[in-house]
């Protein structure tokens, strides 16, 4: 055993002395050596000093028993140290914490074993991922965790293997490809381990694949079982867990013709997976349909099950055992990937204790169901939607008819983004009460005009054109801002109402921690890390963590000393693709974990941030038409990396201040042979042809000058 470890061994067996309640009680880590966790500690742990599994306990609740910060000295947290997770790019983990060592991932899939106490480097472990699967994914190239059990830590990469490293040292112990790495499947979830069994999805469904969740042997690596979402394209048996499902339920809410026949049709598990002990059952979120429009996914109109579903298997063999679909027939990309929490709530027969399963899905309501069987108790809609004006008593949504868009372009809330995405919900069982990060996200739907004559790398259906204008003034990207709205609200699921709601300035803000101190802890992405009184959501602290703080934050207890940990960084699929969003004060560009304690003193480094030239670099060009198309391809597929209105967030190149951009061979080498393909710039040959790209050109630098033309010189 290294020398590092034994000290730590030491350290956290006294922390486990001084922290541990009546509740929790893990066996010393030197009875059964490092990172010995099982599925009886995990069950134990409880969120307590440890944070042993990605949603805190299986039941996922991201409720902390710890109170040594509390409201009323949560005001005297400083920093106790951070580490530099050497990334521009998104940053999505929660911290698993597990006998003083903290295991956190970066973005492309990279590993770090950290000192909890200290933060200071034990070891790193790469992938060696080909930035080349960069253009995969949907929504940078983030992961949000590893899992630890028996000595191992598990990690789903983004090219879509799993590998299984030993704790101590981060050495590769096994590895296997889960998807075929033929077709845009991505992984950035965490994997969960219940007995014995790692659990991962697999992301992909933007750009057309079919999803699954498998169970792999923890020691061997051996594929246990798999279950898919969507029925394969003949509808036969797979020789896998969901055959009967198919047969029972699944098959007859498809068609036979349809784009799902060679896409996929989507389903991805890309997020929640949860294990509920009770009822020795596998819960899991799926996501949306591929393509999102239904109208050529399947024209006959169907259900099609299981997307945006939450569906329940035998935890040990995969074997269905029932299904609530939020949003039948998907047509928005609402996928049921959100949080799943379960909780024991008095919604039984005169108020007995009834154990549920609570989601707030993209799509804007907050169910609550039966985790037993599956059965519908409530659901209600926690923000402004137009696309349903309610739910019938099965829990089946009242549509609104035009929302299931055709040519014209429907204004819609919730968009795409949802009404709440993956930023990870929490649930205070003593005050009753989940906390949701919500938000307003509208998009315009409609039907894309070049869906069947001319491909892009995303395959949504709907048009992301829509009503762009060939050269948009910045008054544009200044309204597209002002819809943008972000909200916590603190849900009461058996009032069924919000008991308290804060209201932010902007979209997209981090997953929440409740702890039993009395406070939820938020981050926003403008660096402003929040404690609130969980029970008024009054601010009780308020750090600026000069970064994006959107991932779940996490808390453990070391020695005696409790701290609260977050990891920033800036990128996700928002940051990617929503540019417009942000005023100048964009955040530092270098993820970090961040960690604090009562009376820390450390400091959070400034970025070291190259100002941006920006200025257009060569005169604009093009005709109307030349306009138009630019418009058009830049929108289908360049806009969800470089920004609609190819106005950037700056972590991926504004194309506007491009130098690249005065130079048409140089623009063509990159954008249709692939110069960067290394940097994770692939070419769009296959999509575009030498006129299209020249178009785009054309358009960013009329986008360019468009902007510097407007009076404040800005966007
Ligand atoms: C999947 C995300 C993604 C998509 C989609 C995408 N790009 Fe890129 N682009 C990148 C990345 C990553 C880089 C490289 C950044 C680096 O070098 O650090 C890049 C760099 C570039 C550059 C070089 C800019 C510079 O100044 O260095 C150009 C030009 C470019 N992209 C054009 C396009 C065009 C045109 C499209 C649409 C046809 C497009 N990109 C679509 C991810 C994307």
């Amino acid at each position: 055993m290294a020398v590092w470890s034994r000290i730590l061994l030491a350290g956290s067996a006294l922390a486990l002395l001084a922290a541990c309640g009546p509740k929790d009680t893990p066996p010393p880590p030197e009875e059964k050596g490092f990172a010995a966790v099982d599925t009886a500690r995990i069950e134990t742990a409880s969120a307590g000093a440890e944070w042993l599994t990605y949603g805190g306990t299986y039941d996922e609740q991201r409720h902390s028993s710890l109170d040594a910060v509390n409201k009323d000295n949560v005001d005297q947290l400083g920093v106790a140290w951070t580490f530099d997770l050497a990334t521009n790019r998104g940053v999505e983990v929660t911290p698993i914490v597990v006998d003083g060592v903290m295991f956190v991932t970066s973005a492309w899939s990279v590993v770090y074993a950290l000192d909890a106490k200290t933060g200071e480097l034990l070891w790193e472990h790469d992938p060696d991922v080909d930035r080349a699967v960069g253009v995969n994914a949907c929504c940078d190239v983030v992961n949000r965790g590893v899992a630890v059990y028996d000595g191992k830590i598990y990690v789903g990469v983004i090219d879509g293997r799993l590998q299984a490293l030993d704790a101590k040292t981060g050495d590769l112990v096994w590895e296997k490809v889960t998807v075929d790495q033929s077709k845009p499947y991505t992984i950035t979830g965490a994997p969960r381990v219940v007995n014995g069994k790692v659990l991962i999805g697999n992301g992909g469904a933007e750009l057309g694949v079919r999803g699954y969740i498998s169970a792999y042997d923890a020691e061997t690596g051996d594929k246990i079982w798999r279950f898919y979402t969507v029925p394969n394209p003949q509808k036969q048996p797979d020789g896998e867990a969901s055959d009967a499902a198919f047969e029972q339920v699944g098959n007859a809410t498809w068609g036979d013709e349809g784009a799902w026949v060679t896409d996929g049709g989507g389903g991805t598990v890309w997020d929640s997976i949860v294990y509920d002990e009770v009822n020795d059952q596998i819960i899991f979120g799926v996501g949306n349909g591929s393509p999102w429009n239904r109208t050529f996914r399947d024209p006959s109109g169907g259900d099609n099950l299981f997307l945006s579903s939450i569906v329940a298997v035998d935890a040990d063999t995969g074997e269905y055992k029932w299904h609530f679909q939020t949003t039948p027939g998907d047509n928005w990309d609402y996928t049921a990937t959100q949080t799943i929490i379960l909780a024991d709530l008095p919604l039984g027969p005169d108020g007995a204790s009834r154990r549920v399963a609570m989601q707030a899905p993209k799509n804007g309501f907050f169910y609550v169901i039966d985790a037993a069987t599956g059965e519908f108790i409530s659901g209600d809609a926690f923000g402004p939607m137009n696309w349903a004006t309610g739910l019938d008593e099965n829990g089946r949504p009242i549509e609104i008819a035009a929302a299931r868009y055709g040519k014209e372009p429907y204004q819609q809330l919730p968009g795409p983004l949802g009404a709440h995405n993956w930023h990870p919900m929490a649930y205070n069982p003593d005050l009753a009460l989940a906390y949701i990060p919500a938000q307003e996200i509208p998009q315009a739907y409609a039907e894309d005009p070049l869906f069947f004559s001319k491909d892009t790398a995303w395959n949504t259906g709907a048009d992301f054109a829509a009503g762009v204008p060939p050269i948009a003034p910045p008054e544009v990207a200044k309204f597209l801002r002002s819809t943008l709205k972000g909200r916590l609200i603190a849900w009461d699921p058996v009032a069924r109402a919000p008991r308290w709601t804060v209201e932010h300035d902007n979209a997209w803000n981090g997953g929440v921690l409740s702890t039993a101190g009395g406070l939820v802890f938020q981050g926003k992405l403008n660096g402003h890390f929040v404690a609130y009184d969980a029970a008024t959501g009054d601010v009780l602290w308020d750090y600026n963590v000069k970064s994006g703080a959107g991932a779940g934050p996490g808390t453990y207890m070391i020695d005696g000393e409790q701290y609260v940990t977050i990891a920033t960084g800036w990128g996700s699929a928002f940051a990617l693709a929503a540019g417009f969003a942000y005023d100048d004060k964009v955040p530092s560009t270098v993820g970090k974990v961040v960690t604090f304690k009562l009376g820390g003193t450390g400091e959070i480094a400034d970025a070291d941030l190259t100002p941006i030239d920006r200025t257009p670099k060569a005169e604009p060009f093009g005709t109307d038409a030349q306009l138009a198309e630019g418009v058009v391809d830049f929108s289908r597929n360049c806009a969800v990396c470089h920004g609609p209105l190819a106005v950037s967030s700056g972590v991926l190149p504004d194309l506007r201040w491009s130098a690249i951009s005065a130079d048409p061979e140089a623009w063509k080498g990159i954008v249709l042979e692939g110069h960067y393909s290394a940097n994770g710039m692939v070419s769009f040959a296959e999509y575009l042809s030498e006129d299209d790209v020249e178009a785009i050109r054309a358009y960013v630098l009329a986008q360019a000058h468009a902007a510097t033309a407007a009076e404040d010189g800005g966007e």
